[in-house]
């Protein structure tokens, strides 16, 4: 079997958390060894589709960067860059919006979400977003795409895009599959278990960040909702439980049914210091691991700059191609 092409993007908006690392961080570390090549872009033209403040933008791509190396990608083994740095993306994006059907973006749960709360503008950059994803991921024709699962409904459609393209012009993209976590793909809220864990649209209490100090850790899973029942375990009306357990199952590298075997007849409160404990443990050595890598922007930049330098090499002869197919510039 000839190794999967991986790719995925992350926004440096906001700061990471449990869902990002849990839902995609971590299968980014390990499909880096499984993938040649495998390729991470941090999204920086995704993230002005929404307001934003351009000085901060620049700070939070150099986090983003810091906390995936901190939590393991390796600039040898992986292709870590930044996503402006490809300007091949920018133009695939137009080249596909002429086989993307409009109808399909305005089906987009996240742009319906998104653009009702933007209160100044809602962008056209936010309607065109799934069709700068597709770019991302058909400029490098992966065939694997590590994402959480509110990122299904954007896969489905670069796999839509994708196979319109090959009828109308001839075969010449690939058409990328999903590979999205048995246990974990949906982190939930630990205040609101109902709402997926998120920097933007959950709560303070209820989100654990990447970077979280272990007491602050301690804190939120101390005081997260569970339910009036005393059994840990998954099932109907006890989404906070089930979502405890998706954590502790992932952090201790077990499965699910393990966790509600090991804590048959314990009650909530030992079960609740068992997660806290296994999450700082997940955590820790990629916060201390950042506090290293973080101040040295400059070593970052490198980082970045390499990286762009191997991602355009690729993009550019997906990008000759799909010109050439359109009849877009000179017959090569
Ligand atoms: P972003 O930056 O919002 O999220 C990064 C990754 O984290 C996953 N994720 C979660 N997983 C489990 N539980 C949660 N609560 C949770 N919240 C987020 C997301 O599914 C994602 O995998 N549009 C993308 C970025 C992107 C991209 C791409 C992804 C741009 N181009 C090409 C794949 C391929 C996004 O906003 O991710």
């Amino acid at each position: 079997m000839p190794k999967p092409i991986v790719f995925s993007g992350i926004q440096p908006t906001g700061r990471k958390h449990l869902g990002n690392y849990i839902g995609a961080i971590r299968q980014y570390v390990e499909g880096q060894d499984r993938g040649d090549p495998a390729i991470f872009c941090i999204v920086d033209l995704h993230a002005i589709s929404v307001a934003y403040d351009p000085a901060e933008l620049r700070e939070r791509l150099y986090d983003t960067t810091a906390i995936l190396l901190a939590a393991g990608l390796d600039p040898e083994r992986c292709i870590l860059f930044r996503q402006s740095d490809v300007r091949e993306h920018a133009e695939l994006t137009w080249l596909l919006s002429a086989v993307t059907s409009h109808g399909d973006l305005n089906r987009m749960h996240q742009f319906k979400e998104k653009s009702g709360k933007q209160r100044e503008l809602a962008s056209a950059a936010l309607f065109f977003y799934p069709v700068l994803m597709a770019a991302d991921v058909l400029a490098y024709r992966a065939t694997e795409v590590p994402v959480g699962d509110d990122q299904r409904q954007h896969v489905e459609l670069m796999r839509e895009i994708a196979r319109r393209f090959n009828e109308r012009f001839g075969e010449t993209l690939v058409v990328p599959e999903m590979r999205i976590p048995g246990v974990g793909a949906r982190i939930m809220d630990l205040q609101e278990p109902e709402r997926k864990m998120s920097t933007t649209g959950g709560t303070e209490n209820g989100t654990i960040l990447v970077l979280d100090e272990p007491d602050a850790i301690r804190k939120k899973l101390g005081s997260a909702v569970t339910d009036s029942g005393r059994e840990v375990l998954r099932g109907p009306g006890k989404a906070g439980i089930a979502n405890l357990i998706d954590i502790l199952a992932v952090a201790r590298g077990i499965d699910p049914s393990e966790v509600e075997r090991e804590f048959e007849g314990k009650g909530y409160g030992d079960f609740k210091k068992a997660v806290a404990e296994a999450t700082v443990e997940l955590l820790a050595p990629v916060r201390e691991r950042y506090a290293e890598l973080r101040p040295d922007e400059a070593a970052l930049e490198a980082a970045l700059a390499a990286g762009a330098e191997k991602a355009r090499a690729i993009a550019a002869g997906t990008l000759a191609e799909v010109r050439d197919r359109m009849g877009i510039g000179p017959s090569r």
